[in-house]
């Protein structure tokens, strides 16, 4: 079966973490995938989720199967995080992590849609392989302006406007996954207008509520689509905003135009969840349930998720500042205005080969930095390796 079969290349994310697993250098850091690190440089358990797993343990009375679609205790508690309360015209399920829920978003769209997903140029190195593997066309439209730093927003915008009836556009919900690069409420009142009056639906990317402004705030770009009557997909993971990494917690939320549609919507996303994995993982969906359940534990898990966004925007410019100060050839301003975890740092493949093979500090090609993994004890190392690879 392998005989004539080459390698898969490395995944653009994930495989950077194997290749620094086995690099034996001390003092190596890892600024790779997206993984929240505390000031001591560890990714620790959640305490709200500590709790929460505490009551589990004594509470759990079964390992029986989940629900093809999770609890609906777990999708009220969803709806009630991305809306800020119950959406009757909605329905979701509980999925194996945010790529769970874009992968039964993209079968749904190549039975039910013109089978074409629109991603902005840069997006998530696994987008494209995720809407590829479920024979998607996959085509791109413009979004980030290297030179600027920022926003195409002419480039943007005149894409959206082309975009044909029933095609769907994948739209990053709030810190733009690489980078960090994000849309302002009238800027999303704009994208949410032109999917209306075209006819092209959503998939709405949203692993990241929570770490741009607040849970509320950042759900700036789904209450204007919502408002447009658009119809979308939303997909949640909660790897990030609750440190669930490898418990692979995520949903997928489809808002139809009426409730009776949503009802329709549900027996697909129940029909497609059960030919991929059968039914969700309990455990972390639990852990949710509970935390969102329990006024006190929700109060934790605020603090602690405001304690994240804090440090990571004390990161952003330290490392603003470390560089300025080290004489960089850029205006390091726009660090300090991106939002979530990343920072799109401008390295270009030399440099951030350099910083990998001369410093052992990894970094995706793409320049992509993960600022959450900066701390007080490796920033200025960091701060001269990046200094050194831009005067390069
Ligand atoms: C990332 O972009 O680093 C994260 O979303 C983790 C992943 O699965 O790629």
């Amino acid at each position: 079966m392998w005989k004539n079969v080459t390698p898969a290349p490395e995944d653009a994310i994930l495989g950077l973490t194997e290749a620094f697993k086995k690099d034996p250098r001390a003092g190596k850091i890892n600024l790779g995938v997206g993984i929240y690190k505390d000031e001591a440089g560890n990714t620790p358990v959640l305490k709200s989720v500590k709790e929460a797993e505490k009551l589990l343990m004594v509470a759990e009375k079964t390992k029986s199967y989940m629900p093809i679609a999770g609890e609906a205790s777990y999708g009220d508690a969803v709806q009630k995080m991305i809306f800020g309360s119950l959406c009757d015209r909605s329905a979701t399920i509980h999925t194996p992590g945010g790529t769970g829920a874009l992968r039964v978003a993209a079968e749904l769209l190549r039975q039910f849609s013109s089978k074409t997903i629109w991603v902005s140029n840069p997006t998530w190195a696994n987008h494209n392989n995720i809407f590829a593997a479920a024979g998607l066309t996959v085509k791109e439209y413009p979004y980030y302006n290297p030179k600027t730093k920022d926003l195409d927003a002419d480039s943007f915008f005149g894409a959206l406007e082309k975009i044909p009836a029933g095609d769907c556009v994948l739209l990053h919900a709030c810190c733009h996954n690489p980078s960090g690069v994000d849309i302002s409420a009238a800027q999303w009142k704009k994208v949410a207008g032109i999917a209306a009056k075209n006819g092209w639906s959503a998939l709405v990317d949203f692993a990241y509520q929570g770490f741009g402004d607040s849970i509320e705030a950042d759900r700036v770009g789904v209450e204007a689509l919502l408002a447009a009557g658009v119809d979308m997909f939303i997909a949640s993971s909660f790897s990030k905003n609750f440190g669930l990494y490898r418990e692979r917690t995520g949903a997928l939320t489809s808002v139809a135009a009426t409730p009776a549609m949503a009802e329709t919507a549900m027996s697909h996303l129940m029909a497609t969840a059960r030919v991929i994995y059968s039914n969700p993982p309990a455990h972390g969906g639990l852990i949710i349930t509970t935390i969102m359940q329990d006024a006190a534990l929700s109060k934790l898990w605020n603090s602690e998720l405001d304690e994240m966004r804090s440090r990571i925007a004390g990161m952003r410019s330290a490392l603003a500042d470390g560089l300025t100060a080290r004489g960089v050839p850029m205006d390091c301003s726009f660090m300090t205005k991106q939002k979530g975890m990343f920072s799109f740092s401008g390295l270009n493949k030399d440099q951030v080969n350099f910083l990998r093979s001369e410093k052992a500090i990894y970094i995706v090609g793409s320049g992509r930095i993960n600022v959450a993994g900066l701390t007080p004890g490796n920033m200025n190392f960091v701060c001269d390796a990046v200094a050194e690879a831009m005067k390069k």
